[in-house]
């Protein structure tokens, strides 16, 4: 119930107006977003590739409603990009691409990504694709395979919790696709995702083992220790080094994960949020950990 209250409450923007102007709020922001600036994201990045981490510059903001909010954005990552380069990081970038225009314009949305994948590859930084809601699968899943066949390095999270998704990966094996499994953050009707937290977990397993096999390079975003735990075993059945696929996993969630995996060998990668668009984010962090909320709560009440 709360977890669905606060999924709505990511997507309402006159709630957003009133929490954003909240200092409290933004304070407490601060614990899962690395700053409104890019400097601030850059530091972030640079302090864990200090400890073994790689980083994943994710600017904060989806869902576009003008093409000069998605020509920001673009220029934006260019500039991550090309100071990624600059400061020899260990990062990519993270987009959406509601955030490039995709429910506005499309094919403005398409000269967007590619502008981005074009800056990026010419100065040797990677690109994900984060995966929205399931309004914007199939399209997300076209533009994914034109980006990966130009740029075969590009990588798209895919949602295990949608019932579709063993079936899209089929359809993408050819490619031999680069994909970051994840749950799936978004509120789904029961016909379209598994609620399941039992039904969620065997599917991202089945699709774990299926990534090793047909897919490359894979990358598992997860705190979920039984989760981490079975791509750690996978790959060995696999036959696969622990440097041959990622964990990743989000800025300011289970620390002492991050950095006992990198200690003991594994590829970590942490998503690291930055921006002004920080309040969907913040309360998707929220819905899925009640006790997010408590903290939340407490720091508004000044405790
Ligand atoms: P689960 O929610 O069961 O958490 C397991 C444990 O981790 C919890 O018991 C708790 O200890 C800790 N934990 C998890 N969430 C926490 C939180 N918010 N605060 C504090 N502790 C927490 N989704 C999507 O739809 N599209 C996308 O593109 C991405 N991209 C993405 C990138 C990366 C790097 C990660 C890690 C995750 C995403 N996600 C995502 C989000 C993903 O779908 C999912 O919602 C979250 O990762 C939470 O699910 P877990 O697998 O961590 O398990």
């Amino acid at each position: 119930m709360v977890n669905r209250l606060l999924v709505w409450a990511s997507g309402s923007p006159r709630l957003q107006q009133q929490v954003t102007q909240h200092k409290l709020t933004r304070r407490v922001a601060h614990r899962f977003v690395a700053g409104e600036r890019l400097e601030e994201a850059l530091a972030v990045a640079a302090e864990l590739n200090a400890h073994g981490i790689g980083g994943i510059l994710d600017l904060l903001g989806e869902g576009v409603t003008d093409l000069a909010g998605a020509a920001h954005a673009v220029d934006e990552y260019e500039e991550a990009a090309g100071a990624i380069a600059d400061r020899n990081l260990d990062a990519t970038i993270s987009i959406k691409l509601s955030q490039l225009g995709q429910t506005v314009d499309r094919a403005a949305c398409v000269r967007n990504l590619n502008r981005i994948l074009d800056r990026a590859h010419a100065v040797n930084v990677r690109v994900e694709i984060d995966m929205e809601d399931s309004s914007l699968t199939s399209d997300t899943l076209r533009l994914f395979q034109e980006a990966a066949t130009g740029y075969p390095k590009t990588r798209l999270a895919i949602q295990a919790a949608l019932r579709r998704t063993p079936l899209d990966l089929e359809a993408l094996a050819p490619l031999k696709p680069r994909v970051r499994l994840v749950k799936g953050a978004y509120s789904e009707p029961v016909e379209v995702a598994h609620r399941g937290r039992s039904e969620i977990r065997a599917q991202f397993k089945y699709l774990t083992d299926w990534l090793f096999q047909y897919g490359a390079d894979p990358a598992f975003g997860t705190h979920d220790g039984e989760l981490v735990d079975y791509a750690r075993a996978a790959a060995v059945r696999a036959g696969k080094a622990p440097n041959e696929f990622e964990i990743q996993l989000l800025y300011g969630i289970r620390r002492d994960l991050q950095q006992e995996l990198a200690n003991s060998g594994y590829r970590v990668r942490v998503y690291i949020p930055y921006g002004m668009a920080w309040y969907p984010y913040l309360t998707r962090r929220m819905a899925e950990r009640p006790a997010n909320l408590l903290f939340f709560l407490r720091a508004l009440a000044g405790k």
